[in-house]
């Protein structure tokens, strides 16, 4: 959670999954809890969702990855964000999918760079649910087209 204003307490996680089940529930897609394969284990989620703000480049549907910490660095997160993004344009017939974080997020950046996002500062911009002043404020934008 380094780039995120604060780890989830308990319930803020409970939240986070009744959002995502309504998410779900209303648009048919949502980000899917990821499982590695040789064990079943949960280990975070990979996926698809509409971002709950406006902004610029909204409507949007936008492609993000949770892993547990000790399941980073082994390819999963492009792995499965290639297998959401297939999703995505192939089953859901989507035109295109964003991605977007905190400048400093490299991990994340270059997760969207393996799956062939790019990025064009222009759309860069400053996350409304984040107070001005704030060091996570400003967010770097990824597009990829169908
Ligand atoms: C972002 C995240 C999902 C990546 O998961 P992952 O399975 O480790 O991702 P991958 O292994 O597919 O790719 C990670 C890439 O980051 C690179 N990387 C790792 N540490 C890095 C660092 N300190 N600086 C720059 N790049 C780094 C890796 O080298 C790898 O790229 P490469 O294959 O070109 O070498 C994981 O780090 C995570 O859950 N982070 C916390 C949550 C988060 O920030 N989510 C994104 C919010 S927008």
């Amino acid at each position: 959670m380094e780039f995120f204003p604060e780890p989830l307490t308990a319930d803020a996680s409970d939240a986070l999954f009744d959002r995502t089940q309504a998410h779900f529930n209303r648009r048919g897609f949502g980000p899917f809890a990821v499982e590695l394969i040789e064990t079943n284990a949960f280990i975070g989620f990979i996926g698809l969702s509409v971002p709950a703000f406006d902004a610029h480049f909204m409507p949007a549907v936008e492609i993000g990855w949770r892993l547990a910490f000790e399941h980073w660095g082994k390819g999963l997160a492009t792995e499965g964000a290639r297998a959401a993004l297939g999703f995505g344009f192939n089953d859901l017939g989507l035109e295109q999918v964003i991605s977007f974080t905190v400048p400093a997020n490299l991990r994340s950046r270059s997760v969207m760079e393996k799956i062939g996002m790019t990025h064009d500062p222009r759309d860069d911009f400053d996350h409304p649910g984040l107070p001005e002043g704030n060091p996570l404020r400003r967010h770097v934008l990824y597009r990829i087209s169908r």
